[in-house]
């Protein structure tokens, strides 16, 4: 794991998600293995994320003996995709951590504001008690990841980290500027966003590539 000079902007370059992420940014990788390796690098991601969750003590028996051992302390996780593209990366995520919530919301952008709108939300309960993993494989210009946490943490949310795939700088600064609170997690920081607001050299329209949309 990489920290470039923010620490709360944490580059995740293990060599196996190196190597996946090259894999999809290939533009002869077909929606089939697109889709796969998403959901392989979102849970190889989650496994660096959730370093820091607490344990508690536990005494179990084993076929052998007596064990005091530990276990995750019961804490209450929510991954919540940002529709639709984040959809790509969850089931990798609950492979991992099957008894996490999945909490949705689903932005569009108003063409004379070009402010993201709620056109639907749904999450699961005591969203205060919980670690709430947000989750879109590109962070571009950034509007969308900061209206989603804006719009859940008036939902009560607190405890955020956002992960995505390929960020562009820009993306990174507005997310830092609005949610200081909020660590980003990423598999790859690019160079720029052209002129349409994509990632460059980037991967292409993720939600297409995932769904085989155009
Ligand atoms: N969304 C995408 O899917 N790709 C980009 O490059 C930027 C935003």
């Amino acid at each position: 794991m990489r920290i470039i000079d923010d620490p709360k902007v944490i580059v995740i370059d293990h060599p196996l998600i190196v190597h996946k992420l090259t894999q999809i940014r290939n533009k002869n990788t077909g929606t089939n293995e697109f889709r796969r390796i998403v959901n392989e690098i979102g849970g190889l991601m989650v496994y660096e994320i959730t370093r820091d969750l607490e344990l508690e003590d536990v005494e179990i028996e084993t076929p052998l003996a007596k064990l005091k051992t530990k276990q995750l302390a019961g804490e209450k996780l929510c991954v919540c995709p940002i529709l639709r593209a984040g959809l790509g990366m969850v089931e990798g995520i609950l492979q991992l951590i099957p008894s996490a919530r999945v909490g949705h919301i689903g932005l569009y952008r108003n063409e004379e504001t070009l402010e993201p709108v709620e056109y639907f939300a749904k999450f699961p309960n005591k969203l205060e008690d919980r670690l709430i993993i947000v989750v879109d494989p590109m962070l571009a210009t950034g509007g969308r990841a900061v209206s989603a946490i804006s719009l859940i943490k008036k939902r009560g949310g607190k405890n955020f980290k956002f992960v995505c795939l390929v960020a562009a700088p820009e993306g990174v600064k507005r997310l830092r500027e609005a949610h200081p609170d909020v660590p980003i997690y990423i598999a790859a920081l690019d160079d720029h966003l052209n002129d349409k607001g994509y990632i460059v050299p980037g991967l292409g329209d993720a939600g297409d590539r995932i769904f085989g949309t155009k």
